[in-house]
């Protein structure tokens, strides 16, 4: 018997050495120490050992489980830190290491420019108002004296969903949902900006899709004074002070009189050159006093009210004031042409 304890103790130490997991360590405690296990088995022969003998034993066989118990519980210790220096180790973060460049992106410039001319409007009073890209015939034509049959809705070759909708041709129709929704028929004084859609071939100069800005104001004597003056304002503000702008004589349903509005050349400062194709002026937009049918249309009374209204293409401006000379530029996600936004901005 005292042999067979000498040679589990021994099988149970250079098992316990060779153990490098916890889990094997937990299986094989439970075959030693467990009630199945040899040690639990000698001490069920106990009984049948004479009272000398089951005093000898029955103190080596405590001893050795003490012992086992306390080695095994040694052993469980010194497994779990090993896994716990592991883990630290290879969740070890080295600080000195170079980071990963974060590429920060820049704002567009289409919408440079609107939000530019939105805080010089912004400044003047007016209130920035957008309306929805699918439109109602109604606001975009209709209510803008233009008639279904129209001739002049040819100029805007449109994208109809179906007879009474449409994706807008242009930042005018929330001119007519704001004249029609103020309850009040008060003044108004507003800038819209959003995309609009025409159909068209997309080339260096023509897109079937663009920005444009719209104002529109409606008060009291409002004259093609107002307007003038206001539009000098702005093209000083994205242009410099030098620039100055000129009507000429135009046709708009919604307007009357109608004016196409240009500005001096900033390139050549109206000597004539390519930027203005020899004539001294860039033709931005076109304007006009708010037609006394669209005022009606929308519920103000002409003879109380009058107004202004203009609008022009935002990827016009854009080109010129950053030397662009396709338009594709805007819409085609080149890298290299999105990194450029930053560098010219800098300029
Ligand atoms: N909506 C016109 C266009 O897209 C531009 C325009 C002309 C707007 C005259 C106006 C205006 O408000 O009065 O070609």
């Amino acid at each position: 018997m005292k042999e067979k304890i000498i040679n589990l103790r021994e099988e149970i130490l250079n098992k316990l050495e060779a153990i490098e997991d916890l889990k094997t360590l937990n299986e094989l405690k439970i075959m030693y120490l467990g009630k199945k296990g040899p040690i639990a088995g000698m001490s069920s022969i106990m009984g049948s050992l004479s009272i000398d003998e089951k005093k000898e034993f029955g103190k080596v066989l405590n001893e050795l489980k003490n012992e086992v118990d306390n080695l095994f519980d040694n052993k469980k210790n010194e497994l779990e830190t090993i896994a716990l220096n592991k883990k630290l180790e290879s969740e070890k973060i080295d600080i000195t290491l170079p980071s990963t460049r974060i590429k920060l992106g820049v704002p567009h410039y289409v919408e440079r420019v609107v939000e530019e001319i939105e805080e010089l409007f912004i400044s003047m009073g007016y209130t920035v108002v957008e309306g929805p890209e699918v439109e109602k015939d109604l606001y975009n034509f209709e209510l803008l004296n233009l008639p279904k049959g129209h001739p002049a809705r040819d100029a805007q070759d449109t994208f109809y969903i179906n007879p009474e909708l449409l994706l807008r041709t242009q930042t005018s129709a929330v001119q007519a949902r704001v004249m029609l929704s103020n309850e009040e028929k008060n003044p108004i004084r507003i800038l819209c900006p959003g995309k609009t859609y025409r159909r068209d071939y997309d080339d260096a100069t023509h897109g079937h899709q663009f920005t444009q800005i719209e104002a529109l104001v409606v008060d009291k004597n409002i004259s093609l004074a107002n307007l003038k003056g206001t539009l000098d304002i702005m093209v000083k503000r994205l242009f410099g002070e030098n620039a100055i702008t000129r009507f000429r004589p135009s046709f708009y349903p919604f307007t009357e009189p109608s004016v196409e509005y240009d500005m001096s050349c900033f390139k050549c400062a109206s000597e004539g050159c390519n930027v203005c194709k020899g004539t001294g002026w860039i033709t931005i937009g076109g304007a006009g006093v708010v037609h006394p049918n669209v005022l009606r249309g929308c519920g103000y009374d002409p003879e109380k009210y009058t107004g202004f209204a203009f609008g022009f293409g935002i990827e016009r401006i854009c080109m010129l004031r950053y030397g662009i000379t396709d338009l594709r530029v805007f819409y085609t996600n080149d890298l290299r042409n999105i990194n450029d936004f930053r560098r010219k901005d800098a300029e």
